[in-house]
């Protein structure tokens, strides 16, 4: 068995706020992978050059020479004079770990990296087989590093070698005299980086391990590397609209100013939003930009998760220090089985979008409810506006739950209409409301206060579909579309052509996200700036 301490599930603690800003020194840095094809197209990256020339020192820049076509020792050391030598990572990849260049001996990449410890490079990367195959040769160059350190890198594109092969490579790493083992493997799933993980918790090492998941399962690691018990120096990302060296990079601009990088460190609490897909997820954006108005310690990140969400929330989770989580579609329903504790409206509903770590284990909740009843509520006139009304729910999946559950613990009357009877039916007993068909709706009855959308129709990219015509909206109600992506769905176009009240999927979204970081935190969320947020998110996408 092999010394291994992950940490066991922890609550965030309530004052972490104001945490010390690391100085610049200390600081973990972004390194944004050059994809050019020569130095001299580097040399003329106008992007690149200013990041390394922040004054904060944030930024470094890697030297993919493997893919320079125009590679020399004597462009290299120009190309480290413009950079600052400080700021540069020289990497000459092999062509069996993926290096462009397919002649490339060892003996030239060696060549290299040793212009490079001679320039004092920040760092020089060199394969962990290639250092091996090279044995003293290699040893010599490095023996004489000054400021230089040394990565020894292991990459596997295909998939993620079981623990013992990746602590046999580590150890090797370390032997070898490496400052930093940067290991690259790629999982299909999210739970497939369990030994990586591990192996950030082993405590037979004594040098940082740059633990890289590629991909969308392992975006976690891209962001995570400087929260583990040996903080790495630095991760990868990439330029602006530039394709990266590996799948899954980030954007550097996205690392520093929406996850705050620079200030994560191993205690600092890890928040997230599970669900498959999530990379369009606005929460991530929303929750960050909460996270930094109140100056908080902490990251909110996405976790694509396939498969069993439980799984994740109780062996993955408490490894990446998450003391929070969103929780989206497909997991709502799935997820509970992770709770130790779940609250009486959420069981009812029997979907949650919220579980929070609460005395070693999760705590599980349901914020959608209250947002949409409470956003529906006001819209309808405040408080107790909707008792004894009748309100129509469009839908009978997760968030059809959570909304009538909701609008029924405000007094309302519920009715329900789903293009699967079966499924309207089941959850007009659980909630004890009335199904009504298609016909019924189009002759306009007058008990209607309005019509709540819960279904996914007319969502992006469907934008033209809409749940009812134009002729089945009751005329003069209030029409809530929870849908907010578009804000101005082709329902609410049409209620507004039937003389209707409207209310976009906006003021739910932020309401449910504000309760899930008051649950997170323990502070109450700002509120405005959540909602600015999103609507940037949303009209950059256009
Ligand atoms: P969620 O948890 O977001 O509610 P869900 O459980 O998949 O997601 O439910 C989606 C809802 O949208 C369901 O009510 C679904 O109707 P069915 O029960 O008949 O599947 C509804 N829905 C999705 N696409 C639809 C479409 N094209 N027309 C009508 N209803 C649709």
């Amino acid at each position: 068995m092999y010394a291994c301490t992950a940490p066991p599930l922890s609550e965030s603690p309530r004052t972490s706020y104001n945490a010390r800003m690391p100085n610049a020194h200390d600081a973990p840095q972004v390194c944004i992978a050059s994809h050019h094809g020569s130095f001299a197209e580097l040399l003329a990256d106008a992007e690149f050059r200013a990041a390394a020339e922040r004054p904060d020192g944030a930024c470094l820049v890697e030297f993919r020479v493997d893919a320079f076509a125009d590679r020399s020792e004597a462009k290299l050391r120009e190309a480290l004079v413009a950079f600052t030598p400080q700021r540069c990572v020289v990497t000459y990849r092999s062509p069996e770990e993926g290096g462009r260049d397919a002649n490339a001996s060892d003996e030239t990449r060696l060549a290299f990296a040793k212009t490079a410890v001679q320039a004092q490079a920040a760092f020089v990367d060199l394969e962990v087989a290639t250092f091996a195959r090279l044995g003293d040769r290699a040893r010599g160059v490095f023996a004489d590093r000054k400021s230089t350190r040394l990565i020894a890198s292991f990459h596997d594109f295909e998939a993620v070698p079981v623990y013992d092969r990746l602590h046999a490579l580590r150890k090797q790493g370390e032997a070898l005299g490496a400052d930093v083992v940067k290991i690259a493997v790629q999982p299909k799933a999210i739970h497939d980086a369990s030994p990586l993980l591990d192996l950030l918790y082993a405590t037979d090492f004594a040098k940082p391990l740059m633990a890289l998941a590629m991909g969308e399962a392992g975006f976690w690691s891209r962001v995570l590397g400087p929260r583990f018990p040996q903080p790495a120096p630095f991760t990868f990302a990439r330029g602006e609209g530039a394709p990266g060296t590996a799948p899954g990079q980030p954007i550097w601009r996205e690392l520093l100013e929406l996850y705050r990088f620079r200030r994560i460190g191993p205690a600092t609490p890890v928040y997230g939003v599970i669900g498959s897909p999530i990379a369009h997820s606005l929460s991530p954006a929303m929750h960050n930009a909460a996270l930094a108005a109140l100056n908080l310690d902490g990251v909110f990140l996405p976790f694509r998760v396939d498969g069993e969400p439980a799984a994740f929330a109780r062996e993955i989770a408490p490894k990446l220090g998450v003391r929070g989580l969103s929780v989206t579609i497909p997991h709502k329903e799935t997820v509970i089985a992770a709770a130790a504790e779940i609250d009486p409206l959420a069981r009812q509903i029997g979907a949650v979008n919220t579980l929070v770590a609460r005395g070693g284990g999760w705590f599980a909740t349901n914020t959608d409810a209250h947002a949409a009843a409470g956003s529906f509520e006001e819209a309808a006139g405040g408080e107790g506006a909707l008792n004894g009304k009748t309100v129509l729910v469009l839908g009978a999946g997760g968030a059809a739950r959570a909304v009538a559950f909701g609008i029924k613990a405000r007094g309302a009357e519920v009715w329900l209409h789903n293009r699967t009877e079966s499924r309207a039916e089941k959850l007009a007993q659980d909630v004890g409301a009335r199904c009504v068909k298609r016909e019924e709706i189009s002759r306009q009855p007058k008990a209607l206060l309005g019509v709540i959308n819960t279904t996914s129709v007319g969502m992006h990219p469907n934008v033209d579909a809409t749940p009812l015509a134009a002729s089945e909206i009751p005329q003069g109600s209030l029409v809530f579309d929870t849908v907010y992506n578009p804000l101005r769905t082709r329902l609410l176009e049409l209620a507004e052509g039937r003389g209707c009240r409207t209310l976009n999927g906006l003021k739910m979204f932020v309401r449910q996200g504000a309760e899930q970081f008051r649950l997170f935190t323990g502070r109450p969320a700002p509120v405005e700036v959540m909602e600015q947020v999103v609507l940037q998110a949303l009209a950059k996408r256009g």
